[in-house]
């Protein structure tokens, strides 16, 4: 039971990285708040980790709203008493399209949700983690950090490669509070995530770039799962990782060693 006693808010908790992480976690032993944007998207994976005899509840909220961050949060210290792990991970691919083509407010909705949303998240916890410190994982992406051939996704990778900036200011600024921030940056991996990605006239701008075939290597290009995924959160979350913080991890099967 590697997180016994443990405390932990885990957004996009319905579906993909965050429910498999959310079932592991709880199944280490943490009290689990499954934060999504409906009650009846987190309905199976509070259920799922109940059934097996775990602790969860389901938080509602956007992350993009301040005020209904702040009440969960409040909310999951009311009910356990404290809060020692966040895992700030709900995020949107968003609209891609060229840059004359994307709109102001279709530029705003990714910013807010995958950018300012991991603000609010990690911005409210932070005082319960300081009272007796803790471990903060944001999940970015190769997008933005090491792969910028995804012409399009421009405010998509402008998200990911600063939640990785924001990762390193707040991981030395908490750090005298022995809170540690890491920032996971997983490759192509099989989840809900396409369907909310809106692609609009990418042909004309795409480079027409043929990658070889099986293009992740360490699988011959079949798509990483959630479970490894949340195999890595676990380890960023558990005191394993204990001296390790301020850093990326990608977890892409080498994809982004192939495609830049
Ligand atoms: N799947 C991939 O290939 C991949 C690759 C790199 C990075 N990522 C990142 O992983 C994270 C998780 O995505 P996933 O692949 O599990 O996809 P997913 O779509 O299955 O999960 C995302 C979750 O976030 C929730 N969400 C979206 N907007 C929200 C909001 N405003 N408030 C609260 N919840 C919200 C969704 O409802 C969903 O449950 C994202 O940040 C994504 O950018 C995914």
């Amino acid at each position: 039971m590697q997180l016994a006693g443990k405390v932990a808010l885990i957004t996009g908790a319905g579906s993909g990285i965050a429910k498999a992480t959310a079932k592991l976690f709880a199944k280490q032993g943490a009290k689990v708040a499954a934060l999504g944007r409906t009650k009846e998207e987190l309905e199976d994976t509070v259920a799922e980790i109940q059934n097996d005899n775990g602790e969860a509840i389901p938080l509602v909220a956007d992350i993009s709203h301040p005020e209904e961050m702040q009440q969960v949060t409040q909310q999951i210290v009311d009910k356990w008493g404290r809060l020692d792990i966040v895992f700030a991970n709900a995020g949107i691919n968003g609209v891609w399209a060229p840059i004359e083509e994307l709109a102001p407010e279709e530029w705003d909705k990714t910013i807010n949700v995958n950018l300012k949303g991991t603000f609010l998240t990690v911005k409210y916890a932070v005082p319960y983690l300081k009272k007796q410190g803790g471990s903060v994982i944001i999940t970015s992406s190769v997008n933005g950090t090491r792969i910028f051939s995804n012409t399009g996704a421009t405010a998509y990778s402008c998200t990911k490669a600063a939640q990785v900036a924001f990762t390193k200011m707040v991981a030395l600024e908490l750090a005298k509070h022995r809170i540690r921030v890491n920032v996971i940056c997983p490759g192509a991996i099989e989840t809900n995530i396409n369907e909310s990605t809106q692609r609009r006239d990418l042909e004309s701008v795409q480079e027409p770039v043929e990658f070889p075939e099986g293009h992740i290597p360490l699988t011959d290009g079949k798509p990483g799962t959630s479970e490894q995924v949340a195999q890595l959160v676990l380890f960023l979350a558990s005191d394993a990782s204990s001296h390790i913080t301020g850093t990326e991890v990608w977890i892409d099967g080498g994809e982004s060693l192939l495609k830049a």
